[in-house]
């Protein structure tokens, strides 16, 4: 009866039935994010990527780093309808990048595998998926270089051993793929690249650098530099972003005291932050020249939220009240006509007003996938946290006991 209601909801309509604001923007993101999958149904082999200066739909093939994040939103959409279409159209751009499971020419299979096959496993148990995590972890565990303890980002050879702070959100495919396996050498792994980027890519205020060149002939660093900041010594919004929801995973797949800390560290730098606008939406950068005038980064934006969400289940009361007010006022600000598409515009994407690569004048103010991915991860968390007051006081059962 359910499953009806939905498919006659998302099909026809996705008007009736509206009862609180988080449900009504999930009906949204799903009738926009069917019409989005439709529009590239009979492309073969495409993936929605953003839209061009005209508004035209762009799309990449399998191997982009975005390939998996539709599938994953889709997949999201799924948990939330259990609506067979949305289930179709997940499965179908899920196989489009099945054969990324191989991929050992770059770090993002964590991005372009976990996203999608991660979900679909853990919806469906399907053994099928559980293959392609495993298979996918050990293509990412070949990146790994045991002297330096970190996972190779790029082959470019601009840089001699580059590791940028996105690698840290690559680690969960490896810890899930312990889980599955009993493989205990991605795990290790995972540790070993969190430990080692701990102590190399942050600055004493919390803040992270984006690339790390590390000195492959005599280990330690080469270089600390930006790639898609402002400056070396800036603090690039998505690069905080990837930090903070990094650590949070961490300490959730490991217990680790330490990544909790640095977890704390890297919120507390970005709530507290000067330059966070009221709405705690950042500009893409915290430290672009033209704040206020600059461009926000509303991926940046779902990506904090969705992990200060997590993280809020880990910390004492007083903690916990802070990060879950920024991730509601960030609910609110991406839940409005700021940063919410219109039905049928925005390329179907669901959030508009994403900044890609910054320095190299691409993606800017547009939506992108993962913003979106990370958007409906959000306010499944809030759906899932059931209401604040539960949970905090789940969490002083817990220090209890
Ligand atoms: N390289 C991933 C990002 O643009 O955040």
């Amino acid at each position: 009866m359910k499953k009806l209601l939905f498919t006659i909801l998302i099909a026809v309509s996705c008007q009736a039935c509206v009862t609180n604001k988080t449900d009504k923007t999930l009906q949204f993101a799903a009738k926009q994010t069917l019409a989005l999958y439709n529009s590239v149904k009979d492309l073969e082999g495409r993936l929605p990527r953003s839209i061009d200066k005209n508004g035209n739909l762009v799309t990449s093939d399998d191997a982009y780093w975005c390939s998996g994040f539709t599938a994953g939103t889709l997949w999201y959409l799924y948990e939330y309808s259990k609506c067979d279409s949305l289930k179709t159209a997940a499965e179908t751009l899920s196989k489009r990048i099945e054969r990324q499971q191989y991929t050992t020419n770059d770090h993002d299979i964590g991005f372009k595998i976990y996203c999608s096959y991660g979900n679909a496993y853990r919806l469906t148990n399907n053994p099928k998926y559980k293959t392609v995590i495993v298979n996918a972890a050990r293509s990412l565990s070949t990146r790994f270089n045991p002297t330096l303890g970190v996972i190779r980002s790029w082959d470019n050879p601009k840089w001699h051993f580059p590791v940028i702070i996105d690698n840290m959100m690559n680690l969960e495919l490896l810890c899930e793929a312990t889980r599955l396996s009993g493989d205990s050498s991605f795990l290790k792994i995972a540790v070993s690249h969190a430990d080692t980027t701990m102590k190399y890519h942050f600055r004493p205020d919390g803040s992270s650098c984006h690339v790390v060149d590390y000195d492959y002939s005599q280990g330690g660093v080469f270089r600390r530099q930006t790639h898609q900041g402002y400056s070396d010594s800036s603090a690039w919004a998505r690069g905080q972003a990837w930090a903070l929801y990094g650590y949070t995973m961490m300490f959730r797949e490991t217990h680790k005291p330490g990544y909790l800390e640095h977890a704390i560290k890297i919120a507390d730098f970005i709530v507290d932050h000067p330059r966070l606008p009221a709405d705690k939406i950042p500009y893409w950068d915290f430290d672009a020249p033209d704040i206020p005038e600059a461009l926000r980064d509303a991926s940046a934006g779902a990506i904090i939220c969705s992990a200060l969400l997590e993280l809020s289940t880990f910390t004492d009361k007083k903690r916990s009240e802070k990060y879950l007010k920024i991730a509601g006022k960030q609910i609110n600000a991406l839940s409005s006509p700021g940063y919410l598409a219109e039905a049928n515009s925005n390329g179907n994407f669901i959030l508009r007003h994403s900044v890609g690569h910054f320095p190299n004048l691409a993606e800017i103010d547009v939506p992108l996938t993962y913003a979106d991915y990370y958007f409906l991860e959000a306010l499944l968390r809030v759906k899932k946290l059931n209401n604040y007051e539960l949970k905090i006081t789940n969490y002083e059962l817990r220090i209890k006991n």
